[in-house]
């Protein structure tokens, strides 16, 4: 089979000819790969800095994607932890950690959509309690998954979404997704936090997927600003696109009711996170929830993987030549 293939952490994968798949385990079955899309998470597996790698070499990208069964079904699997990932025309996939896709429902889409929208799912629904009525902050709110974030906040009954970005041609479109108002992370850092903190003083959660500088001054700028300080406030932390540390203020933990907690792949167990499977596929059969994919080629990885893709917009590889959209 063809694949995109790593054999070394600094460069990119490469199109070629690699070993077929071969099913092992009882709940093993090889799948044709119709989509896969490159998140984040898949270019840091890519790069060795993800911090589930274990530096093996060669490695086939891809954390998802989906596949189409030997009798012809297709579904969406999340990829078991190995080396050899989605971004090939065959894959082996743990028949357990799958959900059937319902007829007519685009494989480009769903692949690019569930890693970024499983994010903020997962978080609001298996790392808290979220209660209709919540107010949500989100920082990051212009990438992908902070897209999703908003949308799926809105759809499990959050009162009010704010949503906070850099750039402003973007965050200027995301009231069409449920924001409900929207509040600048570009500029001069200081300044950028009181505007933050000013404009989400009052929030029940905030959804981070930049942590790094501007979380680390955004939290002090908020938290002093809350009208009911001993009101409870969880910051789930989830990307690192700023930073993987903050210092902390240890008399913020005091001053206010601050929960930090994380959400992502170990802190949320390979149970419960595919029993949410079906549920956000659901969400996204129906059409409640918006993605900008783009579809490219897999022969096309070395000369896509580098190159900035527009910003929110998720490239998704097809291995197989059979997708149309
Ligand atoms: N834990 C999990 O389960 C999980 C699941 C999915 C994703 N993630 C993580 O979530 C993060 C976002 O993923 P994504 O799919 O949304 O990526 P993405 O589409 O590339 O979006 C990245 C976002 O980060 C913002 N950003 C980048 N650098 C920044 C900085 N220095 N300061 C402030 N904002 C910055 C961008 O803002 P502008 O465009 O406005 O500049 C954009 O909103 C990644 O770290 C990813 O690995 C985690």
């Amino acid at each position: 089979m063809y694949a995109a293939v790593v054999r070394s952490f600094d460069h990119a994968p490469r199109y070629e000819s690699f070993d077929d798949p071969i099913a092992k385990g009882e709940n093993e079955i090889v799948v044709d790969v119709l989509a896969a899309g490159l998140h984040p998470r898949v270019r840091a597996g890519a790069s060795g800095s993800h911090y589930t790698s274990t530096q093996e070499l060669p490695l086939i990208p891809g954390v998802d994607g989906v596949g189409r069964l030997p009798d012809g079904k297709l579904v969406y699997f999340v990829a078991p932890d190995t080396a050899l990932g989605t971004m090939a025309e065959q894959a082996v996939i743990d028949y357990r950690q799958s959900v059937p896709l319902p007829d007519g429902v685009d494989p480009v889409m769903v692949a690019a959509a569930m890693n970024p929208a499983m994010s903020s799912w997962l978080a609001l629904r298996k790392r808290i309690t979220f209660e209709a009525g919540k107010r949500v902050l989100v920082l990051g709110a212009t990438g992908s998954a902070g897209q999703m974030a908003i949308q799926i906040a809105k759809r499990l009954g959050a009162s009010q979404v704010i949503a906070a970005g850099r750039d402003a041609d973007l965050l200027n479109t995301l009231s069409n997704l449920g924001a409900d108002s929207v509040v600048s992370m570009a500029g001069d850092p200081e300044e950028m936090a009181t505007q933050v903190g000013e404009a989400a003083a009052d929030v029940d959660v905030v959804i981070d997927y930049v942590w790094g500088q501007p979380a680390e001054l955004i939290m002090p700028a908020l938290l002093m600003r809350r009208s009911e300080r001993d009101r409870a406030i969880d910051w789930i932390h989830i990307g690192s696109m700023a930073g993987t540390t903050i210092a902390l203020r240890s008399e913020l933990l005091r001053a206010a009711n601050f929960r930090i907690l994380g959400s992502g792949q170990g802190s949320i167990s390979t149970a419960d996170i595919v029993a949410e499977l079906p549920a956000l596929v659901a969400e996204l059969a129906a059409g409640r929830l918006t993605v900008n994919a783009k579809a490219v080629p897999l022969s096309a990885v070395e000369a896509t993987w580098n190159v900035p893709a527009p910003r929110s917009q998720r490239i998704v590889f097809t291995p197989t030549a059979a997708v149309t959209r």
